[in-house]
């Protein structure tokens, strides 16, 4: 028989595989299987194909779904291959599955499907690294540690505040993926190839098969704003090409991936100098140095910032001048967003176990927190609340640390920038206060500051930002 398939002409020779997504495909074969089955139903429902024929096409997806995607036939793509195995199973009428609808629409609503449920996963994944953060503030709103500017000794902090600021961080990196998933959420079907199609579709019905409700609602997001995006994507041309809802999801997990690399860096840093320990299941020895230790974990979830940045990069260059409607390119865009989500989330929960194991050696970290002179901006507010210029303030307590940094530097520089014994301005024991670690932290009680009474609100709106 010489009458083919029109399209068993097309694609068979030597760039058969290079054309073909099959393979990286199987990300999206459950996808595609509930994707077929809400159009099915659909066009059933609003009698564009009969319902024996709907039942019967549904009865060989099931069959499809328990072969499992290394049992389809050769196909282009997953698209290709289910329509192909669906009419392999019940005749002719498996082709009936395809009206009114194109790979292009179809393939659209499969990647949002799939990456719907993907963005969940990373989400979980930074409500849990939050909750560790929020546990080892708990712990710790009164262990001292040394804080950095420029990684120099800067002002006593505590652990606990560092830990709320990463949690702050994240916190935004759950809300930048909260609003992605919310335009993720939204279905493209029934825009067919571009132009939309004669049938008498209803787009409303399959979206809602398919769970596409343009959420999440707002107490998901723990903010006030409700935030809800259309059902469908309006626009049939829009709906079947466009690609910025893989960009911006893939963007909002590269900054994730950034703020990781911060924490990861931070307690590289932190182990370097004994203040925390890892647990053994985050840590890895050396294949000579017996005696070694290393934070490979956070070494690596530091690296994969880069990895996502190259997804963005890939992404933005793939899509970057492509012209409205579908193009083939497409097809390599998607797999960016894959690894980006896939690397970043497996980062996000190694960095929320390696957080919650650690050690932190709260005496190695008291001991340093004043260290480097570190009080010495508390003292120049001492000298500025008792009526002194900042400006003065400071230019005597930079001298007093060029010559010893302590209380008798302080006395000499006062003598030689005031002309006056430190006595004459503030209570010796006040300045006492100001040098020792604790009174420092525990004096810096403004809105959002180390002092523990200031972590507690800080704490409070953390429990209640995770809890939403
Ligand atoms: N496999 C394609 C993709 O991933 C979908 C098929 C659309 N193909 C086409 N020639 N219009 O984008």
């Amino acid at each position: 028989d010489d009458s083919v398939v029109r399209r068993d002409r097309f694609s068979g020779g030597p760039a058969r595989s290079f054309l073909s997504s099959l393979s990286a495909d199987e990300r999206i074969f459950e996808a595609d299987l509930e994707v077929d089955r809400a159009h099915a139903v659909m066009l059933a429902e609003q009698g564009i194909i009969e319902a024996d024929v709907a039942g019967q096409i549904l009865t060989a997806l099931d069959a499809i779904e328990v072969d499992g995607h290394g049992s389809l036939p050769d196909g282009e793509d997953v698209h290709e291959a289910i329509e192909t195995a669906v009419i392999e199973r019940i005749g002719a009428d498996g082709g009936k599955m395809h009206t009114a609808r194109s790979r292009n629409d179809e393939v659209a609503a499969c990647i949002r499907y799939r990456l719907r449920a993907d963005v969940l996963d990373a989400i979980e994944t930074t409500l849990a690294l939050r909750e560790s953060l929020v546990d080892v503030a708990e712990a710790h709103d009164e262990t001292l540690m040394p804080g950095y500017t420029h990684l120099q000794p800067a002002q006593p902090t505590t652990v606990a505040h560092w830990a709320l600021a990463y949690e702050g961080a994240v916190r935004r990196d759950t809300e930048r993926l909260f609003d992605a998933y919310g335009r993720v959420n939204q279905s493209p079907l029934g825009a067919a190839a571009f132009a939309g199609t004669t049938f008498d579709v209803d787009r409303e019905r399959t979206a809602e098969l398919l769970g596409f409700d343009g959420g999440p609602a707002s107490s998901a997001r723990g903010s006030s704003a409700e935030q809800r995006s259309a059902v469908v994507v309006e626009n049939s041309m829009d709906a079947s090409s466009s690609r910025d809802f893989l960009l911006e999801t893939t963007q909002a997990l590269s900054t994730h991936a950034t703020t990781l690399s911060g924490l990861a860096e931070d307690v590289i840093i932190f182990a370097n100098r004994g203040f925390v320990d890892l647990a053994d299941d985050y840590s890895s020895t050396s294949s000579i140095m017996p005696q070694k230790k290393n934070p490979d974990t956070l070494e690596l979830v530091r690296a994969v910032a880069g990895d996502a940045a190259g997804g963005v990069q890939g992404l933005t260059t793939t899509l970057k001048g492509l012209p409205r409607a579908y193009n083939r390119d497409l097809q390599r865009a998607t797999t960016h967003a894959w690894e980006t989500v896939d690397a970043v989330t497996e980062a996000s929960e190694v960095a929320a176990g390696a957080v919650a194991t650690a050690d932190w050696n709260e005496d190695d970290l008291a001991a340093e927190a004043g260290e480097g002179f570190s009080t010495a901006t508390g003292v120049a507010d001492l000298l500025a609340a008792n009526g002194l210029p900042f400006r003065t303030a400071h230019e005597l307590v930079a001298i007093a640390a060029d010559n010893g940094a302590d209380y008798d530097a302080l006395e000499a520089a006062a003598e030689e920038v005031l002309g006056e014994p430190l006595e004459a301005y503030v209570d010796p024991a006040a300045v006492d206060d100001a040098l020792d670690p604790a009174e420092s932290v525990a004096s810096r009680d403004s809105q959002g500051g180390p002092a523990p009474e200031a972590v507690a609100d800080q704490l409070a709106a953390a429990d209640e930002a995770l809890a939403a």
